[in-house]
Formats: structure tokens, C-alpha cells, sequence
């Protein structure tokens, strides 16, 4: 009885839901991320001539902006992919560290393979003689990194419009879809929108705050929460790979929009989503610097900001692949879990580890579904169930979509770095299926992913979640 009138409660709820989500009877979307977009569209087409230099001391007059939020911009920066590193770093030359320092070079990516790094405009000649006194080739990838930045935002822009026709305020309520990126805002009223269509099996907890102020949400979906086998995704670590959080959303939203018709390999599974562990990063890419990995707390040492989340677990801490230096991109922080985000995340997970069987975190790019232990060059002793799982959900996606996702243990194709999540919550929670998932792509467009491979990369976090959830024995 009760059965049945819950089921028609859902189908009622699934119609609702089916209504609001279907993105080809969304109705024009009033988006922040429009907002955003057009304001610097205008910048950049009817001002284009303004230098950010002008622009600052303007703003400077004004006594109204912080510093700290005049956007940076990458004119005529290069993308450089330079291989054999770990050569180089035999040598005594830790090269990523050096173009860091002394060149002021951004780390995109760094493997056991290669090294992307960027470089801007004034450091070029520098860094390539830096490169030709040591014998060093590079690759050139991209010649003007803020052209990828501002493509991928007209692409948004238009993908949205074309959609929207004419733009009004107040239509879906959160504005999310995946055919652009979306701003923390609006990632949070979609956590509520379903929150509040989906109250019987939702919960929504504020699980602690950032540096900032900002809450770090999770989503819980469960019919069930204390039988059910537990999965954890989160999204979002590092600000800069936006792809990420829009992956994660991308998967509450598939997940529940056919809740009813679910396999029970996922309706019966505890599912927590946090689509951004990282917001003030987050908010600090879309604003103020698009290629901002780290969080935003401030340094008592120095006047770098940033804490990368992803060297501050409490496993391994400090270990290889992270750095001491608080202006470094994998900064390690002062202590294990000193930041509030990693402190959050442990709390919550470690109170809730019992039945506890996934954890998945989404990154980009590279392409890659990878297993512990990152932080040592040693498999876990159930490696074998891992790499099964790993390579079924890679075969799957290139029977899917097309696209080539390699599977191995994470020290083999990343490199070893302590202090990652991943490690932690197999270390510390026991969790058996974890997984680091590098999403699309493998370099060509980097973190400037275009927004029409959104969806397309978002079915494959799907594939892996699934395939994943499949594993998990009831
Ligand atoms: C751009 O700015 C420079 C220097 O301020 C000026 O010489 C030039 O005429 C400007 N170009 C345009 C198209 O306004
Ligand atoms: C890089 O390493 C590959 C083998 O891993 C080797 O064939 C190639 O010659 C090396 N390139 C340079 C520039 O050292
Ligand atoms: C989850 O934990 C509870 C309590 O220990 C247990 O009864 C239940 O069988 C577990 N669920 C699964 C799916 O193993
Ligand atoms: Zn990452």
C-alpha cells in the first residue's frame, strides 16, 4: 500500500522533473554565466583596445576593486607540452618547478609522460632560452591561451541563446543544462531545485564553510541510507577544470530524472554528490584567473594564496609530488587537512565510511580512470577487481561515445603525489572502488574544454558511476 502510493508519488515527481529538465522544452534561461559572458564579450569586441593595465587604474581611482579581483588575463601566452621529464628530472632538474619559479609558468598537467605547462607573453624568450641551453624540446600547443579562454565563452554564449531565443529572467528555475558552464550559483539551485522536487529521497547538507564564506554542499540520494551500499562523487577539486563540477551535476540529473526505471543497482546505493569541493576556487577561475587550480586561503608565510585540496589529504602528507612552496600550484598546505574544504570532506566521509563502497572524483584531462594507491608505487592488494572494473567502464565509453580512456593504477600514469583524496578514502575509509577520473581532454583544448563536448564528456563520468555502482554486490 504504502509502496504503491509512493510510486505514484515518484511518477507524479518524475513528470514534474521530466518537465522542468527536458532541455528541449527548457524555456529561455536567465543565466548568470550570460551575464558574465556578454559583459566581457562586450570588453572584449567594443573595447577590445583597453588595456587590463588601463582598466586596473581606473578601477584603481575608483577605490572600489581589490587587486586581487582584476581579472588576468593570457594574451599571446603560449601552452607548451615538453616530454621526457622524468629524464630531466633524473638530472637534478625538477624543470616543471624551475619554469614555476623563475618563468612564472602554469602548470596545466604534469605525468609520468610529459609536462603542460603555459607561459606568458613576457616570460617567452626567457623560458625558451632557459629550454635551449639545457636541450630541452617542446612542443607548442597553443600559441594564444586567453583566444581558447574567450572562445569557449562565446561558444557558451551562442550554444545558450540559440536555445533561449529571446532571454528573459525567471524561467528554469536554476538555469542549469549542459550545453555551457555554469557559475556556483547556479550549481547550487539545481542542488536545491532537486532537493525540493525529490524531498522524500533527497537530503541537502551544508557540510561545512570555505576560507571565503561559502557553503560546501553535498547532495544525498537514498531510498534507503542506512541499508544501502554507499558511492561518494565529487567534482571539482581544482577549480580550473570545470568540466568536472559539470559532470557531476550531469549525473544527478540522469540519475534522477529516470529514478522510477533505475536498475537496482543504483536505486539501492546511498549516493552523495558533491559537485564542488573547491567553490571559492571555483569562483576565483570564472572571475578573476581562469587557470586557478588551488583554493583561496590565505598564506601566513607568504603573500601567495592557495591551498591545492588534492595534496592536503591526510595520507601521505607531504610526500613526493607536492610542494612546500605556498605560490606553487600543488602547495601542500600547513598541516594534513588544514584547509576547511579537506577538513569538511574528511569529517563527513569518515562519519559515514560504514557501507561505504566508491568513491569517485572527477578531474580533467587526460583521459584517464585511475586507482590507488597514488602516493606510493604500489598497487592495492585488490588491484585486480579495480583494474576490471577501470577497463570495463573505459570499453564501454569508446563503445559509447567514441572516446579513449585508459585504466591503470595511478602512480603508473600520473606520477606518485601524496596527500590526494583518492588514497585518503581508501586509506582512511575503506572504501574498495576508487577511482580518480581524468575526463576529456588529452590536451588539445585542455581545461578550455568546448562547451559543445560537455555533454558528450558528462555521459562518460555516467558510464563510470554506473559501471561502478553495477560492481558494488548488492
Ligand atoms: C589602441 O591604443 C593605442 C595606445 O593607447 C592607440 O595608439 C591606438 O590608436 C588604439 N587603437 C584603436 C583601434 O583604438
Ligand atoms: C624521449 O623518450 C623516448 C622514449 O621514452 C625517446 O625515444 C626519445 O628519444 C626521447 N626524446 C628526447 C628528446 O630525449
Ligand atoms: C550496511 O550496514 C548495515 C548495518 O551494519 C547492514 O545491516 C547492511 O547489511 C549493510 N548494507 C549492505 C548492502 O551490506
Ligand atoms: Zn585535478
Amino acid at each position: 500500500m504504502l509502496r504503491c502510493q509512493r510510486s505514484i508519488y515518484s511518477v507524479f515527481l518524475l513528470f514534474t522533473l521530466t518537465n522542468a529538465f527536458d532541455i528541449t522544452s527548457l524555456e529561455p534561461i536567465a543565466d548568470k554565466n550570460i551575464q558574465t559572458g556578454n559583459r566581457m564579450l562586450y570588453e572584449r569586441e567594443i573595447n577590445a583596445n583597453i588595456s587590463q593595465a588601463v582598466a586596473a587604474k581606473e578601477d584603481a581611482a575608483d577605490g572600489v576593486i581589490d587587486v586581487n579581483e582584476i581579472p588576468v588575463r593570457y594574451d599571446d601566452a603560449q601552452l607548451w607540452r615538453i616530454y621526457n621529464i622524468s629524464e630531466h628530472m633524473q638530472n637534478n632538474m625538477p624543470l616543471a618547478e624551475t619554469l614555476e619559479n623563475q618563468f612564472g609558468g602554469v602548470i596545466w598537467k604534469e605525468n609520468s609522460k610529459f609536462l603542460d605547462i603555459s607561459i606568458n607573453k613576457d616570460n617567452l624568450k626567457a623560458a625558451r632560452s632557459y629550454l635551449a641551453e639545457h636541450n630541452i624540446d617542446k612542443e607548442v600547443v597553443h600559441t594564444n591561451i586567453q583566444e581558447l579562454i574567450d572562445a569557449v565563452e562565446l561558444e557558451g554564449i551562442k550554444a545558450t541563446q540559440s536555445e533561449a531565443g529571446s532571454r528573459t529572467k525567471k524561467q528554469a528555475r536554476s538555469g542549469i543544462n549542459w550545453k555551457d558552464y555554469h557559475d556556483l550559483e547556479t550549481i547550487y539551485d539545481f542542488m536545491r531545485e532537486i532537493r525540493s522536487k525529490f524531498p522524500k529521497i533527497c537530503r541537502l547538507y551544508s557540510i561545512g564553510k570555505t576560507a571565503e564564506g561559502r557553503d560546501l554542499k553535498v547532495l544525498r540520494i537514498s531510498e534507503n541510507p542506512r541499508e544501502y551500499k554507499k558511492i561518494w562523487i565529487d567534482g571539482g577539486i581544482h577549480a580550473r577544470e570545470w568540466i568536472s563540477p559539470a559532470t557531476v551535476t550531469f549525473i544527478v540529473y540522469q540519475i534522477l530524472s529516470k529514478w522510477e526505471s533505475q536498475p537496482a543497482y543504483i536505486k539501492q546505493r546511498t549516493w552523495y554528490f558533491m559537485p564542488v569541493v573547491n567553490p571559492d576556487g571555483y569562483v576565483y577561475s570564472r572571475n578573476v584567473n581562469r587557470l586557478w587550480r588551488k583554493n583561496r586561503s590565505p598564506s601566513s608565510s607568504s603573500s601567495c594564496y592557495g591551498v591545492d585540496l588534492n595534496r592536503n589529504f591526510n595520507i601521505n602528507w607531504n610526500g613526493r609530488g607536492s610542494s612546500t612552496n605556498p605560490c606553487s600550484d600543488t602547495y601542500r598546505g600547513t598541516t594534513p587537512a588544514s584547509e576547511l574544504e579537506t577538513k569538511a570532506v574528511e569529517n563527513f566521509l569518515s562519519r559515514r565510511k560504514h557501507n561505504l563502497s566508491a568513491y569517485l572524483t572527477y578531474h580533467s584531462y587526460g583521459q584517464y580512470i585511475v586507482y590507488p594507491w597514488a602516493y606510493k608505487a604500489v598497487k592495492v592488494k585488490d588491484s585486480a577487481a579495480l583494474q576490471r572494473v577501470g577497463k570495463t567502464a573505459a570499453e564501454r565509453i569508446l563503445s559509447k561515445t567514441g572516446t579513449v580512456y585508459r585504466s591503470d593504477v595511478t602512480h603508473a600514469l600520473l606520477g606518485i603525489a601524496g596527500g590526494g583524496s583518492d588514497d585518503w578514502a581508501r586509506a582512511a575509509c575503506g572504501a574498495k572502488y576508487v577511482y580518480t577520473v581524468e575526463l576529456r581532454d588529452k590536451g588539445e583544448y585542455g581545461f578550455q574544454l568546448p562547451p559543445s563536448q560537455i555533454r558528450g564528456t558528462a555521459e562518460e563520468g555516467m558510464i563510470v558511476a554506473e559501471t561502478v555502482a553495477q560492481a558494488i554486490a548488492l
